[in-house]
C-alpha cells in the first residue's frame, strides 16, 4: 500500500488507460533515460477516489473523485494497480458530475496533448487543419477541438470504420495514410493547410502539406532541428497536465463538446493483454477497470 507524502494524495484506481509512454516503459526504452525505482508500476492516466491525504494538502478531501496523469522524476508509481500516490500540484482534477471512471480514465494524457497541441497550433475559425493520426487517442480529441473552432479538418485514416469514426467527430474530408498524405492534401488544399498537427506518420513527408508561413505541430518530434524545413515552424509539444487543462478536458466532455472512444474494457489483470493490443494498433482508448 504507498503511503502519501506531502504534498500527495493516494487514489483508489477504479479506472487507469493505456498510452505509448506505458508501451515504452514496459519495453524498457527508458532504460538509462529515467530513474527507475523498482517494482516499477506501469501507466499514466489514472481515474478514482481520493482516499487518503498526505501533510499540507488543500483543496482536495477523502472521497473525492478525481482523474489525471501520474508526473513524477521517477518511474516507479504508476496507475495499473489498485493505488496510486500523486501531487496535488499537478496531473489532477476533480471529475465532473455525469462522467463515469472509464471516460475520465481515457482524457488525462491524451486531452492534454490534444489541447496543448491545438492551442499551440493557433487554431481558429476557417484555418486548415491536417490531423495526421486522427483516428488515434490524442488525434480524436485533436479533431474535435479544430472541428469546435470551426476549422476545416482533414483527418487521416484507413480502414472503413475509422473513416466513418473521424467523419463522425466532425472531419470534413478524410485522407488514407497508407498512401501519400500531403499528396492527398494538396489535392484538397492546393496551397497546402495553415496547420499540421502531427500524432503519427513521417514528419519530413508531412511537412510538405504545410503552406508558407504554417506550423506542424508534433508530439513525436521533440526538437525542431530534428526536422529541416524551410519556411514553416515546427512546435513539439509535452503534454503538461496542469489541473487547469485538465479540467478544461473535462469540462468539454462532460458538456457535450468532446466525446472519448472507448474501444475495450480489460481487467486489472489483462493489463499485458492491453499493453499489446494497444501497441498493435487501436481505434481510441483502452481501458483497464479496476473494481
Ligand atoms: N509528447 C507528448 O507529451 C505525448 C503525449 C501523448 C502522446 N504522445 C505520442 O503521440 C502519439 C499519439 O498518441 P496516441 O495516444 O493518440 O496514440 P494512438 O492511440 O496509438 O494513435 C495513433 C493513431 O495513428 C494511426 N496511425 C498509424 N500510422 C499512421 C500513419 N502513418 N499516419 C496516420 N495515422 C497513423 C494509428 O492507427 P493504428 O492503430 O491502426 O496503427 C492510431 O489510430 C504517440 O506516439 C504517443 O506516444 C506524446
Amino acid at each position: 500500500m504507498p503511503e502519501p507524502r506531502p504534498g500527495e494524495v493516494r487514489v483508489q484506481v477504479r479506472a487507469a488507460s493505456i498510452n505509448g509512454f506505458d508501451i515504452s516503459v514496459a519495453n524498457s526504452r527508458l532504460k538509462g533515460m529515467m530513474e527507475h525505482r523498482f517494482p516499477v508500476v506501469v501507466g499514466k492516466d489514472f481515474a478514482g477516489t481520493i482516499d487518503a491525504l498526505g501533510d499540507g494538502v488543500a483543496g482536495f478531501s477523502i472521497g473525492e473523485r478525481v482523474f489525471g496523469v501520474v508526473i513524477k522524476d521517477v518511474l516507479g508509481d504508476g496507475s495499473f494497480g489498485e493505488y496510486v500516490t500523486v501531487p496535488t500540484s499537478m496531473g489532477i482534477a476533480r471529475i465532473p458530475e455525469g462522467v463515469d471512471f472509464t471516460e475520465a480514465a481515457a482524457l488525462g494524457l491524451a486531452g492534454t496533448a490534444a489541447a496543448d497541441s491545438f492551442d499551440a497550433a493557433g487554431i481558429s475559425e476557417g484555418s486548415t487543419v491536417l490531423i495526421a493520426g486522427a483516428t488515434g487517442g490524442v488525434g480524436q480529441q485533436a479533431l474535435q477541438l479544430a472541428v469546435n473552432a470551426g476549422a476545416h479538418a482533414v483527418a487521416t485514416a484507413h480502414a472503413r470504420e475509422e473513416v466513418a469514426k473521424v467523419r463522425d467527430l466532425g472531419a470534413a474530408s478524410t485522407v488514407d495514410y497508407t498512401g501519400d498524405v500531403s499528396t492527398q492534401v494538396r489535392e484538397l488544399h492546393p496551397e497546402g493547410v495553415d496547420a499540421v498537427l502531427h500524432f503519427a506518420g513521417d514528419p519530413v513527408a508531412l511537412s510538405s502539406a504545410v503552406k508558407p508561413g504554417g506550423v506542424l505541430v508534433s508530439t513525436l518530434v521533440m526538437d525542431p532541428h530534428q526536422l529541416p524545413v524551410a519556411g514553416i515552424r515546427v512546435v513539439p509539444i509535452y503534454a503538461n497536465p496542469t489541473t487547469a487543462t485538465l479540467q478544461r478536458v473535462a469540462r468539454n466532455h462532460a458538456e457535450g463538446h468532446t466525446t472519448v472512444t472507448v474501444q475495450r474494457i480489460y481487467n486489472l489483470d489483462e493489463a499485458p493483454d492491453a499493453l499489446g493490443h494497444f501497441a498493435a494498433g487501436t481505434l481510441g482508448k483502452l481501458v483497464i477497470s479496476i473494481d
